[in-house]
Formats: structure tokens, C-alpha cells, sequence
């Protein structure tokens, strides 16, 4: 096998995770791209990130600070709660999850974020992080929030009691 060129080879690890180039490509696009729709007067820290579904749709969202400033949300939740919601994604219907930020290397979601979405995600759903040059690091939900809670957790208290 071939040498990846610097830069691809990174996407690559992305292949890996059923993504076509082309989804790569408008998940990069699409939560670089959000970062100018968030609102962070506070802490001019711009948070973008988009979410591929099954069908095709790709729903974009970013931070929303307040005054209040425990009050804000991250772009994570902000996203996943407009495909919940607008799109009525469901479990086993989100492809991945982009975030992208202005810092190198890439951030990745808040213990909040990952929490919320593990409610919504299979385990193995790629988290794709892009750095301030667009560069990306990808792992799955289970790589980031390992031994996690989940709704089945609860499902399962009937066989305990
Ligand atoms: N932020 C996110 O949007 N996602 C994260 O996973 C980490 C942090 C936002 C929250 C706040 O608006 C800003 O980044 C600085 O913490």
C-alpha cells in the first residue's frame, strides 16, 4: 500500500467508518462553515458542527452564549437537538457528527456534549474534529465516552429488580 499523502491520510481514518469522500467532504464543508453562525461574544471561541442522517439531510448548528453565562449551549447540543427535533432523527439514523473549531490541534465535544449524544448515537458513530486549518481527527462515540450510560441502561431495570 501506498504512502497517504499528508493531509489525506487523515480523512482516510474516516473512510474507514462507512463515510464516502464526498460525505467527508460536505461534513467538513458544512460544520466549518457553521462555525460563522455561532453566537460567543463571551468567549470568541467559535464552535461549528454538522450531522449527517441516513437520509441524506445535513443539519448544521453552532455555540449559543448568554449573559448568563452557565446558560449557553454548545454547538453539539444546539445540532443534535435541531435533528431531533426539525428533522426527527432518530437512534440509528445519524451517519456522524462534525465539529470544527478556530484551535490546533482540533477540540473535541465537552463531557456534557458526549453525554447528549450518546442518547441519540450508536456507539460506533464517527465524531469527525477539524483544527483551525481543517485538518480532522476522527473516533467514534465509544472511543470518547467509554463504559457509557445510555437509554437501554434504564430499559434493562426490569430484569435487576
Ligand atoms: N463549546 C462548544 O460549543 N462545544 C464543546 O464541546 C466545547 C465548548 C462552546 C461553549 C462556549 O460557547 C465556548 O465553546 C467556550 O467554551
Amino acid at each position: 500500500m501506498s504512502t497517504p499523502t499528508k493531509g489525506h491520510s487523515r480523512h482516510d481514518t474516516a473512510l474507514i467508518h462507512g463515510l464516502s469522500a464526498s460525505e467527508v467532504a460536505t461534513l467538513s464543508e458544512s460544520c466549518i462553515e457553521a462555525k460563522t453562525r455561532a453566537y460567543c461574544p463571551y468567549s470568541n471561541f467559535r464552535v461549528g458542527c454538522s450531522i449527517l442522517l441516513a437520509n441524506g439531510d445535513v443539519v448544521r448548528g453552532a455555540n449559543v452564549e448568554n449573559a448568563a453565562y452557565p446558560v449557553g449551549t454548545c454547538a453539539e447540543r444546539v445540532t443534535l437537538g435541531t435533528a431531533v427535533t426539525t428533522h426527527a432523527a432518530k437512534k440509528g439514523e445519524i451517519r456522524a457528527l462534525a465539529v470544527a473549531t478556530d484551535i490546533s490541534p482540533p477540540a473535541s465535544p465537552c463531557g456534557m456534549c458526549r453525554q447528549f449524544i450518546r442518547e441519540f448515537c450508536e456507539l460506533n458513530m464517527p465524531i469527525l474534529m477539524y483544527d483551525r486549518e481543517g485538518k480532522s481527527t476522527v473516533m467514534t462515540l465509544e472511543q470518547l465516552l467509554p463504559m457509557s450510560f445510555g437509554p437501554e441502561k434504564l430499559l434493562a431495570t426490569d430484569e435487576v429488580v
